[in-house]
């Protein structure tokens, strides 16, 4: 089934030239970028696009470094597209990441992880609507 995600190349990643690797490896894997722009959130915005986590231990250390500086989001969109993702980008700690993930290659820690990919339809839709209007995307 087709389907659509989103992707965050986040600060780390960005802050050290990786977003053309980075999106190279998506594309090699056959997900096709159907949206795509730069931008800096707020950490207000990064609070509000990682809700869901609102209440770990983690969630204040992690929206501060998702504001931190500019991020490049892109709507992913492929056969399975949501799992094929996840899959590219490895385990959210990046000691525990396959071998050829993304996080594997460049993840500094378990919160600097340099990718973010949505993990299920409804969070995907959510995510891709934060970000993206209709116009937005491609296809
Ligand atoms: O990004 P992913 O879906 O793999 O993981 P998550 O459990 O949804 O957590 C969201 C993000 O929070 C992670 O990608 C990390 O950047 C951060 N995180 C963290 O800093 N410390 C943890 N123990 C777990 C997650
Ligand atoms: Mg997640």
């Amino acid at each position: 089934m087709t389907q659509r995600t989103l992707s965050i190349i986040k600060p780390d990643a960005v802050e050290r030239n990786l977003q053309g690797r980075i999106l190279s490896m998506i594309q090699e894997k056959g997900l096709k970028i159907v949206a795509l722009k730069m931008l800096y959130l707020t950490r207000e915005q990064a609070r509000g696009f990682y809700d869901v986590h609102r209440e770990k231990p983690f969630f204040d250390s992690l929206t501060d470094y998702m504001s931190s500086g500019p991020i490049v989001v892109s709507v992913l969109e492929g056969d399975g597209a949501i799992d094929r993702y996840r899959e590219i980008m490895g385990a959210t700690n990046p000691e525990s990441a396959g071998q050829g993930t993304i996080r594997k290659a460049f993840a500094l820690d378990i919160e600097k992880n340099s990718v973010h990919g949505s993990d299920a339809p409804e969070t995907a839709y959510r995510e891709i609507s934060f970000f993206f209007s209709q116009m937005e995307l491609v296809g």
